[in-house]
């Protein structure tokens, strides 16, 4: 294979113990590992979990050989039969699948997310936001968790807008229930000393649990739908609708499941966590918050923002887009060589396990003035990055986010509702970022929520 990329060093992280490699220092704190080491050692290292050994690169180029121009030689990690990580909770939805199974369903699911469909969807995110914020009117004068809050909300918004129904009475328990899955499918996945899945621990028994609500829920929802064979032209319509081209077949009920709970857990985690920074980072920045505030009082007037709003609203797209910079919601994407090749010049064994790291790569000194500082301002006057993949919060190349629309859309427009109401103060020192499998703040984000008075046209 030619490779065009020019050529990097690989450098072998230093301190590796004798059988657990790097484990001890990245199961601690593995976001700040990740970015530690690269800081130290460079854009192409290598570093090893127990048996698992790991090149973390971390540079544009590096980004978009894997992801683009060698899609077809590294795929996702995942292998349905011995599911770990993420797949153990997702199975083979779109995801965590690979090969003619996962080109299928991205045929499949692909048309719900077509821009065309994300001004009805914008009134709906909308309609549900405002349900939402309703409720806060009695919360003011004391903190809330601004980040539960957030995933409250956006499963509200999927819920809605994927299978028109509403999970206002499960939230708590589906909070819970991801949670705990998420940090399971991390644990598995960088810890390769776990207790197999069949061991009755404290720990497997909370993870069946809560897998069994879950999936009594999905099967509960495509159940409800064939039994009364309405239609809703939504993702849920499309799955079981979708035929396969030579044989007719449907889809299995497991792989409804999986599809259904993919989209359910990827198309709001990643949004909630995207906003909950967000506000962070407003909070923490009062010149940037009072620039949104006026933004979004000038162009709404107290309305409730519509998908028409959002091109008049580019200093809260800046907001937004540089959050997902300093904190994007995936810092780093996997994947798996199925060949030898070679990348930048480093050959690779098939086999071979890569992350790309985007926490690195959005504060790449190189690629970015002022790359710890948050400045929405970046985005508006032409100091984007020269290099494409600098920045990919929705990843790149074929497996990108089928959601990016979705989110682009949602993220600007909640803010925006929420910001006409309310001012967001944070009552808390400082907040830490924690890596399970997403990026979070750790323990939430308490803030208060300060009404705003909302100009009235004249
Ligand atoms: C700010 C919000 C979001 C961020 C930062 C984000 C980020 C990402 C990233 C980085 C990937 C690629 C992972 C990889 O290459 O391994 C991805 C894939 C995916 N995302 Fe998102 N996402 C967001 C919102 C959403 C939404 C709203 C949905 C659905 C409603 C969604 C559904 C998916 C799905 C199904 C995939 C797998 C696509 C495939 O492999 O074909 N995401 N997302």
């Amino acid at each position: 294979m030619p490779d065009s990329t020019p050529s990097f060093t690989l450098v072998d992280v230093p301190g590796a113990a004798p059988l657990l490699g790097h484990l001890s220092a990245f199961k601690k704190r593995p976001l700040e590992m990740l970015s530690t080491w690269w800081r130290q050692h460079g854009d192409a290292l290598r570093f090893r979990l127990g048996p698992k050994t790991l090149h973390l690169f971390s540079h544009p180029n590096l980004a978009e050989d894997i992801l683009v121009q060698q899609s077809d030689r590294f795929v996702k990690v995942y292998d349905p039969r011995r599911p770990v990580g993420l797949a153990l909770v997702l199975g083979n939805g779109l995801v965590t699948s690979s090969g003619e199974v996962w080109k299928r369903h991205r045929r499949i699911i692909q048309p719900i997310f077509h821009r065309s469909r994300m001004a009805t969807m914008a009134d709906r995110m909308a309609q549900v936001g405002a349900q939402r914020i309703a409720g806060w009117a009695d919360r003011t004068g004391q903190p809330i968790d601004i980040a539960a809050e957030m995933m409250q909300l956006t499963l509200e918004v999927i819920a809605q807008t994927m299978f028109s129904t509403s999970m206002t009475q499960h939230i708590d328990r589906i909070s819970h229930a991801l949670r705990v899955s998420l940090k399971y499918a991390f644990d598995s996945f960088h810890n390769p000393f776990g207790l197999p899945r069949w061991v009755p621990t404290a720990r497997n028994r909370e993870f069946c649990e809560v897998t069994q609500f879950m999936d009594g829920l999905i099967y509960g929802l495509i159940a409800e739908r064939r039994r009364t064979a309405t239609t809703h032209d939504d993702l849920l319509d499309l799955l079981l609708q979708a035929r396969d081209v030579e044989t007719g077949e449907g889809l299995t009920d497991q792989e409804l499941r999986d599809e259904a709970l993919t989209i359910f857990a990827a198309g709001h985690e990643t949004t909630a966590n995207a906003l909950a920074w967000t506000w962070y980072l407003l909070a923490t920045h009062p010149e940037v918050k009072t620039r949104f505030h006026e933004e979004v009082d000038r162009v709404l007037q107290g309305r409730t923002p519509t998908a028409d709003d959002l091109a008049q609203l580019p200093y809260t797209r800046a907001v937004f887009d540089e959050s997902l910079r300093l904190y994007p919601p995936a810092p780093a994407v996997q994947r798996k060589a199925s060949t030898n090749t070679t990348v930048g010049g480093i050959s690779m064994p098939a086999g071979t396990l890569v992350l790309i790291g985007t926490y690195n790569l959005h504060r790449h000194p190189v690629f970015w003035r002022n790359p710890e500082e948050f400045l929405p301002e970046r985005w508006l006057d032409g100091q984007r990055p020269s290099a494409r993949y600098a920045y990919m919060p929705f990843g790149a190349g074929p497996r990108a986010c089928v959601g990016i629309h979705f989110a682009s859309v949602e993220g600007p427009l909640l803010l925006a509702l929420i910001g006409c109401c309310y001012d967001l103060r944070l009552v808390q020192e400082s907040v830490e970022p924690e890596l399970m499998v997403t990026l979070r703040p750790k323990g939430g984000i308490r803030m208060m929520l300060q009404p705003r008075e909302i100009p009235v046209e004249s």
